[in-house]
């Protein structure tokens, strides 16, 4: 097997993911560079420097064909969002995170995804809307394992990978520093081509 996916545009019921593009760095700025969000990622706030570097790596970035190629596809929204009480949470068109598609395997049909949303628009399903579509691309390019690598005290994403149908294979101690230099654990949740989907 020589596993090779291509992710020019996904569409699903509130968004169209598609690859970075020059003019995201603003965007992204919002959430790479918050503290908060960065908690549990792997590194520390970024500057808008790192920002425009990271988006510059990734700019029309829709393949990976080789172990460790990754894509980020932005997450644009087809309308804007609006609160219970009404307010415009974000508008039509705005960039409200990133999904990643990692090719861990070409040889394995393994895949890695990962996710960042904008905080405000945390708690609203647009991650699991997201990732969903990201996990069925990957399956419908014929992958054979998908699987995500967390901080098992990051509840939401840890109920993010439960959504996804995936389970907890492993939780390794004290394997990993985040960015402050604190030792964390890693918890590795997988799902396999032909599990039940919820
Ligand atoms: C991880 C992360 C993407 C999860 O985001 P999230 O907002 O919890 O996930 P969703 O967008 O799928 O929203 C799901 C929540 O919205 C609720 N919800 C509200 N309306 C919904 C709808 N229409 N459809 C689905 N869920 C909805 C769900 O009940 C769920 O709440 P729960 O988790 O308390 O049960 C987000 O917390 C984040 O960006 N964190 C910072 C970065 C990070 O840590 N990334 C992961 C590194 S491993």
């Amino acid at each position: 097997m020589s596993l090779r996916i291509r992710v020019p545009e996904l569409v699903t019921a509130r968004t169209r993911l598609r690859p970075l593009r020059v003019d995201d760095g603003d965007a992204l700025q919002a959430w790479q560079g918050d503290a908060e969000t960065c908690r549990y990622l792997p590194y520390a706030p970024r500057t808008p420097e790192q920002v425009e570097q990271f988006v510059a790596r990734f700019v029309d970035v829709d393949t990976v064909a080789a172990d460790e190629d990754r894509v980020v596809l932005g997450i644009e929204l087809l309308a804007a969002l609006h609160g219970d009480d009404g307010r415009t949470i974000a508008d039509a068109g705005a960039v409200v995170g990133e999904q990643h598609l990692v090719l861990k395997s070409a040889e394995l049909g393994e895949v890695e995804l990962g996710w960042v949303l904008h905080p405000a628009v945390a708690g609203l399903g647009i991650a699991g809307e997201t990732a969903r579509a990201v996990r069925d691309a990957a399956l419908a390019a014929g992958a054979h394992r998908i699987v995500a690598e967390l901080d098992p005290l990051n509840t939401a994403s840890t109920r993010l990978c439960a959504r996804l149908g995936m389970r907890e294979e492993a939780h390794f101690r004290q394997n990993f520093r985040d960015s402050d230099g604190r030792w964390a654990d890693t918890g590795i949740w997988a799902l396999l081509a032909g599990d039940p989907l919820p």
